[in-house]
């Protein structure tokens, strides 16, 4: 299946157009199922976007009290350190909104009941996927109804660095990550498999620092050296882009959405 590219203006203007997305998507699969699930990415664009979407009068329209919200990596860090991508989650929407606490699955922190050890952590994290997975979701994990996934210059998503023994991952749903080349070095993250259970994922990028990732990822370079090519969704995957992070694709294949 083909990957959508959709590009937008500027950061600003892509973080909003996301946070509108997100509306649609998430109120559309409530009123289909009466539920729906999200798993959300750290980054500044990640994060961005949830304060975005904490802005939006629409935000209104999504039953928060019926989302199921995960994450797809997370820093190994102690609980409330402003690094977590959860801390930064909280601040920036889930304070903001009706959440219910239960279906806030965040990852275990380093001073969780796992300790310093963030292979008993990714299990844990794992068991609850497990646990929250329903037959017809066919997997380990929940098929989740849309993964934010940030990337970096280097072309990861998630805490997946190019050429690292998680991206051979095919067993476990969650890892944990130590050595990161992005700090901190030591990390929680969903593996490929996990992504790819994903009906929709959708990759958010700004910035010419990502150009050549992007295009790497969308020319047919592997996911060991680009990870990112390797985040598929089962039904949809979309790659959401400023101006900046398109620069370098071909202009058949970035398709322009804000003037
Ligand atoms: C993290 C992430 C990571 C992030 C990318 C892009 O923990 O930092 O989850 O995968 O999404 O590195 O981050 P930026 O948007 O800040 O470049």
């Amino acid at each position: 299946m083909t990957a959508t590219v959709l590009v937008h203006r500027d950061p600003p203007t892509l973080a909003a157009a996301i946070a509108a997305r997100l509306v649609t998507r998430l109120v559309d699969v409530q009123a289909a199922t009466g539920r729906a699930s999200i798993v959300l990415t750290g980054g500044s664009l990640g994060i961005a976007t949830l304060a975005a979407l904490a802005d939006m009068p629409a935000r209104a329209a999504i039953d928060w009290r019926n989302l199921d919200i995960w994450w797809g990596d997370e820093r190994f860090l102690p609980a409330g350190h402003a690094d977590r991508n959860e801390t930064q989650a909280r601040a920036a929407l889930l304070d903001k909104v009706g959440v219910d606490p239960e279906r806030v699955h965040a990852m275990p922190a380093s001073d969780g009941p796992d300790g310093d050890d963030p292979e008993a952590a990714a299990a844990r994290y794992a068991a609850a996927l497990k646990s929250a997975a329903r037959p017809e979701d066919h997997g380990l994990a929940p098929a989740f109804d849309v993964m934010l996934l940030g990337v970096g210059p280097d072309g990861h998503v998630a805490s997946l660095f190019p050429e690292k023994p998680a991206l051979y991952e095919e067993v476990r749903s969650v890892v944990g990550v130590r050595n990161s080349p992005k700090p901190p070095p030591t990390r929680i993250s969903l593996t490929l498999p996990t992504i790819r259970g994903a009906k929709e994922v959708w990759l958010v990028v700004a910035g010419e620092d990502k150009a050549s990732a992007v295009h790497l990822a969308l020319s047919g370079t592997g996911p060991v050296q680009i990870p990112a090519a390797g985040a598929v969704g089962r039904s949809r995957t979309l790659w959401l882009l400023d101006r900046a992070a398109a620069a370098k694709l071909p202009a058949s294949l970035a398709r322009a959405a804000s003037p």
